[in-house]
């Protein structure tokens, strides 16, 4: 029985409409990689470009060794089937390319348009990218130099956030997570306030407060009663403290807001009265560790900031970039030099993109962004809009998967 599924004129579409910017989101198993395969097959035997032309994106290496499987039994099925000579001969050249065929992951793709241009990229010629264990070691090496050398000058938020209670190791897994997502930290913002005293502050008016409810208290051994002692000790170590030494102590402040009986209070309001206030000075607290954890992040970021110029400076000497550093690059080049977008957009018609997940800055929402660009010529008569998006929902399924293509080239406007 044949199955002809509820969007097929989707599918369609995607193997003869070549002037639209096509975005496909649809659940696993549905297809997204068929349409894809076929929609490059279609490119090549209608003569809309030659393999060599269209960039496509895996996902991983693997994929990308897959996707050419795929495309050569499509273009062996379809040189079988073919009787058209002009087909045959583009199918045969098609054949004969696939194995330099620019299909491979992003990072694979942005080296490669790397080592064409490495002067605009700024890149030394003879870059390497650093496998994976040297470019481990690079950033080790980084790390531990640049850690050593601050602790040795105290650095002031290293020393809080172990005295805070982090470790050195929790540290430079936040310095390995910084450097490797550095494409999407932004620049330096300014800091929120934290006020450092606040809760002493507070502490203080419900010390004050407490007051006139102590007299009330008929069993000092009443765990309400002794918290209203242990509180008004506290203060009077918080008065001793300052800077480091008061934040960790007001960090550490545990209130205990449940506990004291009625009975042992006249009239038993004032104990309900207590633990009102208790559960008032908790919830506070609970904040200004919040607000602690919040500003010490952002002191370390800030601060870390100084561990990735280390490491830009290890990478250099080197002449190594890494994967992040590909990405960045290849974004930035073609940004920056419209002399570079023009050659690439020139050497490509075609980009297609099978699944990209998890947009950043460095790693496109879509293809189409790539085209950001004051066009080189204007486009041929009759072409449409490739910013004109057809999406399609293929299925229900929580899936976010997503398959796009994009005609980078004059062959269709832009923006
Ligand atoms: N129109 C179709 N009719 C029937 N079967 C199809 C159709 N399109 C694809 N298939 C089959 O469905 C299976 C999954 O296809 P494909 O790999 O293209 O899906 P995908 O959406 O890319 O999957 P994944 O989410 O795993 O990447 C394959 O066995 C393929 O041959
Ligand atoms: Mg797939």
């Amino acid at each position: 029985m044949n199955h002809r599924p509820a969007d097929q004129a989707i599918r369609d579409r995607v193997h003869r409409d070549f002037d639209t910017t096509l975005l496909l989101e649809a659940g696993a198993g549905t297809g997204k990689t068929t349409v894809l395969v076929g929609r490059i097959l279609a490119l090549v035997s209608t003569g809309r470009a030659t393999l060599d032309r269209i960039v496509a994106i895996t996902f991983s290496e693997k994929a990308a060794g897959e996707l050419k499987l795929r495309l050569r039994e499509e273009i062996e099925d379809a040189l079988a089937a073919s009787t058209d000579e002009a087909e045959r001969e583009r199918l045969l050249a098609a054949s004969t390319d696939l194995e330099r065929a620019p299909v491979s992951t992003i990072h694979a793709f942005a080296a490669s348009l790397l080592r064409e241009r490495p002067f605009e990229a700024g890149l030394d010629p003879g870059f390497s990218v650093a496998a994976e264990i040297a470019g481990e070691r690079t950033l080790e090496d980084a790390w531990e130099a640049w850690f050593d050398a601050r602790m040795a000058e105290a650095d002031p938020v290293l020393v809080r956030a172990l005295t805070l209670g982090l470790k050195i190791e929790d540290l430079r897994k936040a310095a390995r997570r910084m450097a490797a997502d550095r494409d999407v930290l932004g620049p330096p913002a300014p800091r929120p306030a934290f006020a450092l005293n606040s809760l002493r502050d507070r502490l203080r008016e419900v010390v004050t407060t407490f007051g006139p409810y102590k007299p009330r208290c008929t069993e000092t051994e009443d765990d309400a009663y002794g918290e209203i002692l242990r509180l008004e000790a506290t203060l009077a170590r918080a008065d001793r403290a300052d800077g480091l030494a008061l934040e960790r102590l007001l960090r550490e402040l545990y209130v205990v807001a449940h506990k004291g009986k009625q009975t042992n209070w006249k009239p038993k309001e004032a104990c309900n009265a207590v633990k009102a206030e208790l559960k008032a000075l908790k919830d506070a607290q609970e904040a200004y560790v919040q607000a602690s954890n919040a500003d010490l992040a952002w002191a370390l970021r800030d601060d870390l900031r100084g561990f990735l110029d280390a490491y830009e400076r290890a990478k250099s000497e080197h002449a190594v970039v890494d994967y992040t550093d590909l990405l960045l690059r290849a974004r930035d080049v073609l940004v920056r030099s419209i002399p570079v977008r023009r050659y690439f957009q020139r050497r490509f018609d075609f980009i297609l993109v099978d699944e990209f997940q998890e947009p950043t800055p460095s790693r496109p929402r879509s293809p189409s962004s790539w085209r950001r660009t004051p066009r080189p010529r204007p486009p041929p008569t009759g072409a449409r809009s490739a910013s004109a998006r057809a999406s399609s929902s293929w299925s229900a399924t929580p899936s976010r998967a997503s398959t796009a293509s994009a005609a980078p080239t004059s062959r269709s406007t832009t923006r």
